[in-house]
């Protein structure tokens, strides 16, 4: 495994290579990372990942800062898994103000965007950026991160880049909460208790199926979050096709939620075929 952190260099490292597939991280890496890495060997005879804190996808009140740095238990990590990790610096990827942005469709400013006024914003600046510098066949992102895969989608096909978007399972510890960067600021109480926002979205799930109304199932799941100390930014049940907002409580859906335990903000989502 090579780690590079020009592009110059990079460019040439990957010129001679077959078929890439590119897994781009914010590195303090969790096994659901190290899951996609696997799957990326399934698809390319050359596995890039990258490691970059995208300064440009936080608020100005947002855990930039304070976001994890890892860089070399990463880079242990992923010895086996990945041939080229690619960790810029942010003069490297930003050597100029960023003046050019791309515009997102409205949904960019729903669910997470509502309260992240410019994420989805920052996190496409960049992944563009990381896309036309690794030029993969393949790339792959989390299903946890779900509005985001769809922003991303959205932006291959739209820019019609030639890349196939591969979308990973979300993976998750043994008491259902999904892995995330972000789990390690849970205090051990909260800890305790963050497994309830993925059996909320079951109980959604399972009273959907159910015939139950979506309204009530949705109030409950507010309600019952709040009730043991959550601040619930959003749970939501929208068409996986577009994110739009449901119309008919039938096809292909999925639910999403985001709140706060503490000062940590978790997202989960389950998708549900009605
Ligand atoms: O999901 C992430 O880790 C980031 O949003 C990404 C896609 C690496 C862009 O910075």
């Amino acid at each position: 495994m090579q780690i590079i952190n020009t592009i110059a260099e990079l460019r040439v490292r990957l010129r001679s290579e077959g078929r890439i597939a590119f897994v781009p991280t914010m590195g303090n890496l969790h096994e659901g990372h190290l899951t996609l890495m696997r799957e990326a060997r399934q698809h390319g005879s050359c596995v890039v990942a990258s490691i970059f804190v995208n300064p440009l996808q936080f608020g100005p009140n947002e855990d930039f800062d304070r976001y994890p740095r890892t860089l070399a238990a990463d880079c242990e990590r992923m010895q086996d898994l990945v041939d080229v990790v690619f960790a810029p610096t942010v003069q490297e990827i930003y050597p100029c103000q960023q003046e050019i942005y791309i515009e997102l469709p409205e949904i960019a400013n729903e669910l997470c965007g509502a309260s992240r006024p410019g994420h989805f914003r920052g996190m496409a600046t960049v992944v563009l950026k990381l896309l036309n510098i690794v030029q993969p066949q393949v790339a792959l992102f989390g299903k946890k991160d779900y509005q985001q895969l769809h922003i991303v989608r959205a932006l291959v096909t739209q820019f019609n880049l030639p890349i196939t978007l591969v979308g990973g399972e979300t993976v998750r510890a043994d008491d259902g909460l999904a892995l995330s960067s972000r789990n390690q600021y849970l205090l051990a109480a909260e800890r305790e208790e963050a497994p309830r926002l993925y059996r909320s979205l079951q109980l959604m799930r399972d009273g959907l199926l159910a015939g139950h109304s979506l309204q009530s199932l949705q109030q409950e799941a507010v309600n019952v979050l709040a009730s043991h100390g959550w601040e619930v930014e959003y749970v939501s049940v929208r068409q996986r096709v577009d994110l739009r907002p449901v119309k008919e409580e039938v096809g292909d859906l999925v639910i999403l939620a985001a709140a706060k335990l503490g000062q940590t903000r978790l997202l989960d989502n389950l998708e549900v075929m009605l």
